[in-house]
């Protein structure tokens, strides 16, 4: 079986579809050996404004109707009623699975009580549900690894280490940097800052990195539900307390998400920095491949972005839901990672890639994620 299991997974990650904004996930209903007939699957995405997600949705429904399953997608706005209300209302619609990415990590147990109660099998999406024994499987990338990616493209752009994070040596001391970090109800957020903070750390303790304000918590550093505005708005405050009003000795910023990045971009523009990395913006990272980020690190403005391969992502939701509604359980590839307070959910964890200016062709152009034109006018079509 989990032979089975992984051959299938190989095989809908490399039939990965035509595009980020939309493309399909599976080419067929491979290893699923029951008959899915009228079988109903409710999807839970968090939100609309990030295109991630709408690529994740359409990417998962998409396998899932491929694989003759009934799909019930829903996004709740990042609204955390809203999304209690979308799984109900999925539970009663007499779906057999849910796939789920949750707003808030803590916020559904209720709901996965009664999913448990009638035996619905539950795969967490990219972000781990936490307090509730009645999650089955959780799909995501390597989110550890994401925070270290981060913090050695930040280092490298701060020419402290290569692109593998090999220490140069002649790095400038007393680099002012600023820390910023996702919401704090996302299991997520925790582990990318853990990574970045650890991998950063040795630099911060030698004196090589400064972080100018002193904001070194996670809790300092948060960004409610991850929006743009909010981090733009801490952003300028940093600017105003600690840099003068104008940023003079900022040199990098950490973000763990594009949105974040392009808010926190904003502020130093504002401000008059930049308005490109040659023309002294700060170096700021981010995460998901966003097109607006692309095309921002196309133009020399945001310095990096990891990139999360979300056709992928969602294959693998597939591949999971597959199992369980053939009767088997999914094979996971991490049983110690991810305690979500209740148990250590078996995961299936994604490797991740670092995108810069110079590997935009390669990873996201040739590998069909977006389009030349895409990147070049940074929207999605
Ligand atoms: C996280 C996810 C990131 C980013 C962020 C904001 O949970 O892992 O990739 O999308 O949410 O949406």
């Amino acid at each position: 079986m989990a032979i089975v299991s992984i051959a299938t997974a190989l095989m809908l990650a490399a039939c990965g579809g035509t595009g980020a904004g939309g493309g399909a996930a599976t080419s067929a209903s491979a290893g699923g050996s029951a008959a899915a007939g009228d079988t109903l699957v409710g999807v839970a995405m968090p939100t609309q404004t990030s295109e991630r997600w709408i690529a994740d949705g359409n990417a998962v429904k998409e396998g899932l109707e491929k694989a003759g399953y009934k799909v019930d997608l829903q996004y709740a706005n990042d609204d955390i009623p809203t999304q209690t209300q979308q799984i109900d209302a999925m539970i009663t619609a007499g779906a057999k699975l849910l796939i789920i990415a949750a707003i808030d990590g803590t916020a559904l147990t209720s709901q996965l009580e009664t999913a448990a109660s009638k035996g619905i099998k539950v795969i967490a999406y990219d972000r781990l549900i936490r307090d509730s024994e009645n999650v089955d499987f959780y799909v995501s990338f390597d989110n550890y690894k994401v925070g270290v990616a981060q913090a050695t493209a930040l280092l490298y752009g701060l020419g402290v280490t290569d692109r593998d994070g090999k220490a140069t040596g002649t790095a400038t001391k007393g680099q002012k940097i600023e820390l910023f970090a996702g919401s704090l109800d996302d299991n997520n957020a925790h582990f990318f800052w853990n990574g970045a903070i650890d991998t950063l750390k040795p630099y911060i303790t030698d004196g090589t990195l400064v972080v100018g304000s002193g904001q070194d918590t996670i809790e300092q550093a948060a960004t409610l539900r991850w929006l743009q505005e909010t981090a733009q708005k801490r952003m300028e405050d940093l600017l105003t307390s600690t840099y003068g009003g104008k940023g003079t000795g900022l040199k990098g910023v950490l973000s763990p998400y594009d949105g974040i990045s392009r808010g926190i971009i904003t502020a130093l523009q504002g401000v008059g920095m930049g308005p490109s990395i040659k023309e002294g913006l700060p170096v700021v990272t981010g995460q998901d491949a966003e097109i607006a980020s692309v095309k921002l690190i196309a133009d020399g403005v945001q310095q990096s972005t990891i990139f999360k391969d979300t056709r992928k992502l969602a294959a693998q939701a597939v591949t999971a839901a597959q199992d369980f509604l053939s009767g088997k359980t999914p094979t996971p590839n991490n049983t110690t990672d991810y305690d979500n307070g209740k148990k250590v959910v078996p995961s299936f964890l994604l490797e991740v890639d670092t995108v810069y200016a110079d590997t935009i062709q390669a990873m996201l152009i040739d590998s069909g994620y977006w389009t030349e034109d895409e990147v070049k006018s940074g929207v999605a079509k």
